[in-house]
């Protein structure tokens, strides 16, 4: 079995972000969330990855390699543009060949892998199996329609008036039939092809796909909400270390990592959290479900429930809650008169100043 993971795509939804960034590589616990996949992958026994890139190849590679500190092969598939996630199997016809494989979306988040679920795969052999999540708000996904027996009948794609609650995962599994349904697709009306209506072939030419329920937690980290709260739950998980320096002024709570290189001092950390490699910390509180990346400064400033990217600055102003920091930011106070905001903003930056 091979794996077809997609990271490619535009990441509208997390500029401005991702106008200098992959989606897939923002951080989670400070590891990006595409590595959460590619382990995944690797614990499901599975070797050979193709990995789908497109104007963010250059970072992809860069962070991803040859794919061996994973324990995988990868290789790269370029897409000239994010024209949909069955059009990413097409382009990968001749690295998939004959054999099964699992696509996963490289923004997908599951906690408890996917062993589970090759393993049944490789055991009941269908044509197709997909992951299902209520989710409360299906309009923003795929959403499976179910018979009375729980046999998947129909599908669509961000559905206004959607059918069911049902959301799919970002995770499917198929055997090499699919790419005769692949073959024969046109774009849908959003202009893309649809892994959707490629599932819905397979069901209209009567082969056997197979549903289940996701059983553990599934995100797909598209937004800054979505990405905060799978934040959130690694770090619940995180083991408490200290590599790095905290002075006696200093105060960890809880589940705090401190990375080597990383300097804490006159600071109160409550974890969840965890200060990068090289990171200083000073005269500052960090609050729970915080993650400061590698390089960061953050001084005479308060943090909670945030993410920090490399690099960035936070410099004197008070308190940030529920913030996504990108890499190289400054966030520093004012000059006292005249009393104004003074913003470097990028395009589709979102701030919320509390008056
Ligand atoms: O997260 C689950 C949802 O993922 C499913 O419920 C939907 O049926 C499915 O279409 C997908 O919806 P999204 O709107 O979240 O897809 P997105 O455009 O974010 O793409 C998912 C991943 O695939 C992302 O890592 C970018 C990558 N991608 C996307 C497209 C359209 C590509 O590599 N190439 C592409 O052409």
């Amino acid at each position: 079995m091979k794996a077809l993971v997609l990271a490619g795509g535009s990441g509208s939804r997390l500029r401005p972000i991702t106008y200098s960034f992959a989606k897939q590589l923002v951080p989670v616990a400070n590891k990006p969330v595409l590595f959460y996949g590619l382990e995944a992958i690797a614990d499901a026994g599975i070797r050979e990855v193709g990995v789908v890139v497109g104007d963010t190849e250059a970072e992809i590679r860069a962070a991803v390699g040859d794919g061996s500190r994973f324990g995988l092969e990868v290789t790269y598939l370029r897409q000239d543009a994010p024209r949909g996630l069955a059009h990413a199997v097409l382009i990968a016809r001749e690295f998939l060949g004959d054999d099964d494989f699992v696509m996963y979306l490289g923004d997908n988040f599951i906690v408890g892998g996917i062993t589970e679920l090759v393993d049944r795969f490789r055991r009941e052999r269908p044509d197709a199996q997909i992951m299902l999540a209520k989710v409360s708000d299906p309009r923003a996904f795929g959403v499976a329609e179910l018979d009375a027996d729980g046999r998947v009948v129909a599908l669509e794609e961000k559905p206004e008036h959607p059918k069911s609650d049902l959301a799919l995962v970002g995770v499917y599994l198929f055997s090499p039939v699919v790419h005769e349904v692949v073959a024969r697709l046109t774009p849908s009306r959003r202009g893309e092809l649809e892994i959707t209506d490629t599932i819905q072939g397979l069901i209209d030419r009567g082969r056997r796909v197979e549903s289940t329920m996701v059983s553990g937690y599934w995100k797909d980290t598209g937004n800054v909400a979505d990405m905060l709260e799978v934040n959130r739950l690694v770090l619940e998980g995180v083991e408490p270390s200290v590599a790095g320096e905290v002075d006696a002024s200093s105060e960890l709570i809880g589940r705090v990592v401190v990375e080597e290189g990383a300097r804490v001092t006159g600071s109160r950390v409550v974890g969840p959290a965890v200060i990068g490699p090289g990171a200083v910390v000073r005269d500052s509180y960090i609050g729970p479900f915080t993650s400061i990346d590698r390089d960061c400064s953050v001084v005479d400033s308060e943090i909670e429930y945030s993410i920090v990217l490399r690099g960035a600055s936070i410099d004197g102003v008070g308190r940030i809650e529920c913030s996504l920091i990108g890499r190289q930011a400054r966030v520093t106070p004012a000059p006292p008169v005249p009393r104004a905001h003074r913003l470097v903003l990028g395009d589709h930056s979102k701030v919320q100043i509390s008056k």
